[in-house]
């Protein structure tokens, strides 16, 4: 079963989330697919609540929990919710709001303590990937984001290419199993109960069927064309 992680990112405001949610909450999805979708904030608790048969995931949440934290978003609000998955270090949050591996790597803990399934995501940037060195990026990242000591439970890893966000280039079915593989041979000594590897970066309707070829790949992370009906009925039954 391959996980289809809808990230609707800030594309749609309250009413159009609440329309694409109703869209995704009557349609009869294939069961080789997991749909998540990933809202809004100001959506997430309304579509979680009323979408009762639909997985959720918030895009984000902060370091600090309860308390004196202007625009921030707590854990404790997502596990309120009984919200079941959270983005963790999303490209767009590293590039806008600073967000590093280390503070990925903390809350990656918070997530585990608090029950919140993480989707992690790493890659690398245009020059890295032309200097051949996606591989020891990689590497680095997973080496601050994760710790040996730890019991993980269901952790989602997106590798993430940042020049394949929004750009409409995607890696060669090649280069993603070579990195999916990389992934799960690096964190092998470190235990999971599930570790999942998807791939993420203008996944859309013209280079899905191509891209599900890609073999242990468990599922995708999709932005742009997750908004998109005509994508989303990719897997209906
Ligand atoms: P696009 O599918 O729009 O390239 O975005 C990918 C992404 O960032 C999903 O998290």
């Amino acid at each position: 079963m391959k996980f289809i992680i809808f990230n609707w990112k800030s594309y749609l405001n309250f009413k159009e989330s609440t329309s694409l949610a109703k869209f995704l909450a009557k349609m009869k999805f294939d069961k080789r697919f997991k749909p998540i979708v990933a809202p809004s904030n100001i959506s997430l608790g309304h579509l979680n609540k009323t979408f009762k048969n639909l997985l959720f995931s918030a895009q984000n949440f902060d370091l600090y929990g309860k308390g004196g934290f202007t625009s921030y978003t707590s854990i404790n609000d997502i596990k309120d919710q009984n919200i079941k998955f959270a983005i963790i270090g999303h490209s767009e949050v590293r590039q806008y709001s600073g967000e590093n591996d280390y503070i990925v790597s903390q809350k990656l803990k918070i997530a585990l303590s608090s029950k919140i399934t993480p989707i992690i995501c790493v890659g690398e940037d245009l020059l890295t990937y032309k200097k051949n060195k996606t591989k020891s990026h990689i590497k680095k990242q997973l080496n601050i984001i994760f710790d040996k000591k730890l019991k993980y439970d269901e952790v989602l890893i997106a590798y993430e290419p940042l020049w394949a966000i929004g750009s409409g280039l995607v890696p060669t079915n090649d280069e993603v199993l070579k990195i999916a593989d990389f992934i799960k041979l690096f964190l092998k000594d470190y235990t999971f109960k599930k570790l999942k590897i998807l791939y993420g970066g203008s996944v859309n309707s013209d280079n899905l069927e191509m891209l599900s070829k890609i073999k242990n790949l468990d599922g995708f992370l999709v932005g742009s064309a997750s908004i998109k009906k005509s994508f989303i009925n990719n897997f209906k039954l």
